[in-house]
């Protein structure tokens, strides 16, 4: 199959067709009519945390240029946006009063993505908890679930009118792992007295948040995302096999399991569960953690190559990078395989249990530099070309898939790695906020106009 084969018609006539944003990467205004700081802002203040020692405070300046924005989803021909709402904005306590700035600001970027026949994907949480909430614990309070509760409430109450797409939490997994167990990202947290509890109150967040919108918002399509990589044994040595079955477990199976009403996973070789199972005592919490989803969101960047290490705590495994393997990789040095995202796709079907799955983020970094005005992202381009075909061949082999989201519509603050590393189809100068459409941008409108 050339690409040229590939018509966005193929994947159906009610196919989404998206970018999508988050909030604390893309807003700015951080201080700005009446929201408070979350986590990222605390966490950006705090020496060494961040590359270069950028911080999310301006970001995207979405906040001040979402129609100007809006305007280039809609010119790239994109139908759908995802973006994802701010906890701090909309109550700066984290509980208690409701900032009415924060509701219209949120509304008109709804009114505005109707008035441009945009459908909007609205995300509760993408990984920016209040700092007042994180001062009591944040995730890893039980006092959590009342919170999100209430915030979750006040969104279905003010945008339920106007929203029927609803996104519960943004890849679990990253933000407890990453910010609870390792203290890469915000909150700075690690080890697994702060894992074991951010895990249980996030798989319960997430079943509970969706039961809440399906009670106030009436027709609501309710999804959750999660990340997912292929993970691949570097040698087919037994120890390397099961050193990715740790990591699978991890990666992969950790939050959808519980969603979907099994429990958490469920293996007898690898000690870490048992211990899960005992913090949380699991069985008591079985059909909290269950909820019935419309759609299961899938976010996929990258295969990760395991090996088994003595070094490693807990996992005792270790990542190959795909340099050191010889395969090819973006500017981060994520592995580039389309035939993994076709896996790990066909994987997560298997299950069973899911009804519809969207590809809620799927995309590529590279060190993409005006040249006369001008952004030759080729290897974008091939990204996002050869990840669409293993696409539809998923689709064509009976998985029903409804969507595909690119990460992302422009550059912005991409977490640890601040501004130095940029997945948007449109440049941003961070100095002047100039946006300039990059090839790529090019590229899916001639592809989508094709449609
Ligand atoms: C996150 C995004 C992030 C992207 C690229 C996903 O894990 O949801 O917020 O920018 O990956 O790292």
């Amino acid at each position: 199959l050339s690409f040229t084969s590939i018509h966005p018609k193929h994947f159906g006539n009610h196919f989404h067709w998206g970018v999508a944003i988050a909030a604390a990467q893309n807003e700015g205004a951080y201080l700005e009519d009446g929201k408070s700081m979350s986590i990222w802002d605390a966490f950006a203040r705090r020496q060494g945390k961040i590359k270069g020692g950028d911080t999310p405070f301006v970001a995207a300046d979405f906040y001040h240029r979402y129609k100007d924005d809006l305007l280039l989803v809609k010119a790239l021909g994109f139908n759908s946006f995802r973006f994802s709402l701010s906890w701090a904005r909309i109550l700066p306590d984290g509980t208690g009063r409701v900032n009415k700035q924060a509701i219209d600001f949120y509304r008109k970027v709804i009114e505005e993505c109707l008035k441009l026949d945009l459908v909007p994907f609205v995300t509760l949480y993408h990984w920016d908890m209040p700092f007042a909430l994180e001062k009591e614990g944040g995730w890893t309070n039980s006092l959590v679930l009342k919170w999100f509760g209430r915030y979750v409430k006040v969104c279905a109450e003010y945008f339920g009118d106007l929203v029927k797409n609803w996104i519960i939490l943004n890849e679990p997994l990253s933000f407890t792992a990453l910010g609870h167990m390792l203290g890469q990202h915000a909150p700075g947290r690690r080890g697994l007295n702060n894992f074991f509890p951010a895990i249980h109150h996030a798989a319960l967040a997430q079943a509970e948040g969706g039961r809440i919108i399906r009670e106030l918002v009436p027709g609501a399509y309710i999804g959750t995302t999660f990340s997912c990589s292929e993970i691949i044994p570097f040698t087919q040595r037994e120890e390397d096999i099961k050193a990715a079955n740790r990591v699978d477990i991890l990666m992969n199976r950790l939050f959808i399991e519980p969603a979907l009403g099994m429990g958490y996973p469920k293996d007898d070789s690898f000690p870490l569960l048992k211990k899960l199972e005992f913090f949380t005592h699991e069985w008591r919490y079985i059909d909290k953690m269950r909820f019935n989803f419309d759609f299961i969101g899938l976010q996929n960047y990258f295969p990760v190559t395991v090996k088994h290490s003595n070094i490693i705590p807990v996992i005792n495994a270790t990542q190959v990078k795909a340099k050191t393997k010889g395969a090819p990789h973006t500017d981060l040095g994520w592995e580039i395989n389309s035939e993994s995202f076709y896996r790990i796709i066909k994987k997560f079907w298997l299950y069973g249990g899911i009804k519809e799955i969207i590809i809620t983020e799927n995309g590529a970094s590279f060190k993409d530099k005006p040249e006369n005005g001008m952004i030759k992202d080729d290897k974008r381009i091939a990204y996002f070309q050869t990840h669409l075909r293993a696409l539809l061949k998923a689709k064509k082999e009976g998985v029903n898939v409804k969507g595909y989201f690119a990460w992302t519509l422009t550059d912005n603050f991409e977490w640890n790695l601040g501004y130095s590393a940029r997945f948007g189809l449109v440049h941003i100068d961070f100095k002047t906020q100039l946006r300039t459409i990059k090839h790529s941008g090019h590229w899916w409108r001639e592809f989508l106009q094709g449609g």
